[in-house]
């Protein structure tokens, strides 16, 4: 049974105090409202706190959940383990560092890492900028690596499978919101990239959806692709050759970028066929 402290009123509530349970011995005594208010607002701003919490993890967390990444390989990829060969893989490895600094640091610009050669690293610098981001960076940035051959095809399966969540509409949505993107091997998805083949329409319509909302974001992009093939052409017999995808997009892809090239680099695949 709670007792009334007499001798005590809240200006605020312009009501009696009430005791402390044993608190008519020590004279301890509250307003009931405003002892209310103050747990209400204690438990407002635990949730506050908690739903803060959960978001950041969750931002956090999308690079390791949401990723699409075919070649395991790259999965462990980390700045560590990328060991320089020549001086032009330790200037792009140093290049890269600086770039993951500036991303850390809030910089939004893209990032082109390119190469003729495969299996020269581009993924696995892609890969260790990304994570060094994620870990590094502000709590607040989601990122995000995507094998862009595999998401294409992934967004062709669901086409006639009700049933698969990797629609045209998750991979542009989410592509389009986190804070930096990698995309991994741009033109692998249009099969022969050695070939005169264009993107097809329907790769180069999700492309432009992502770019188009990506365009105050950071993106990372890693290709075999050479500027000509990407942005089209012109020849020495004036015969004008069109870019692999459509300029729109291209020129998106292609505002404030920074570019690591490979051009001397080797293969670093161990070679599959033991003859
Ligand atoms: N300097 C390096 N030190 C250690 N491992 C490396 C280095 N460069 C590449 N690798 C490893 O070699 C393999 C191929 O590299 P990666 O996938 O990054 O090449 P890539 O340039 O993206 O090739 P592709 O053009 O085929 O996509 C990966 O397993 C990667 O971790
Ligand atoms: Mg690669
Ligand atoms: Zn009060």
């Amino acid at each position: 049974m709670l007792n009334w402290d007499s001798s005590k009123k809240c200006e605020i509530h312009n009501t009696n105090f009430l005791f402390m349970p044993d608190g008519e011995e020590t004279g301890e005594s509250y307003c009931p409202i405003c002892w209310r208010d103050a747990e209400t607002k204690k438990l407002s701003e635990s949730f506050s706190r908690q739903i803060l919490d959960a978001d950041r993890a969750k931002k956090h967390n999308t690079l390791v959940k949401k990723s699409i990444i075919q070649d395991n390989t790259i999965k462990f990829a980390t700045f560590d383990k990328f060991q320089p060969t020549n001086a032009e893989e330790k200037r792009n490895k140093e290049h890269a560092m600086n770039l993951a600094r500036r991303y850390c640091d809030g910089d939004v610009f893209n990032t082109w890492i390119q190469s003729a050669e495969t299996g020269v690293g581009k993924s696995h610098l892609a890969m260790s900028i990304i994570k060094s981001v994620n870990q590094f960076g502000n709590q607040e940035t989601s990122c995000l690596f995507i094998d862009v051959a595999r998401v294409m095809e992934l967004i062709k399966g669901s086409f006639n499978n009700d049933e698969s969540i990797y629609t045209e509409e998750y991979f542009t949505t989410l592509c389009g919101e986190v804070d930096l993107l990698v995309l991994d091997d741009l033109g692998a998805e249009t099969g022969d990239i050695y070939s005169n083949k264009r993107a097809s329409e329907y790769t180069s319509n999700v492309l432009r959806s992502i770019f188009n909302a990506r365009q105050d974001k950071s993106t990372i992009v890693t290709t075999n692709l050479s500027g000509k093939r990407l942005t089209g052409y012109v020849d020495d017999k004036g015969t004008n050759h069109a870019g692999m995808y459509d300029k729109k997009m291209i020129s998106r892809a292609m505002v404030n970028i920074e570019s690591i090239v490979f051009k001397e680099s080797v293969d670093k695949r161990p070679s599959k066929v033991g003859f």
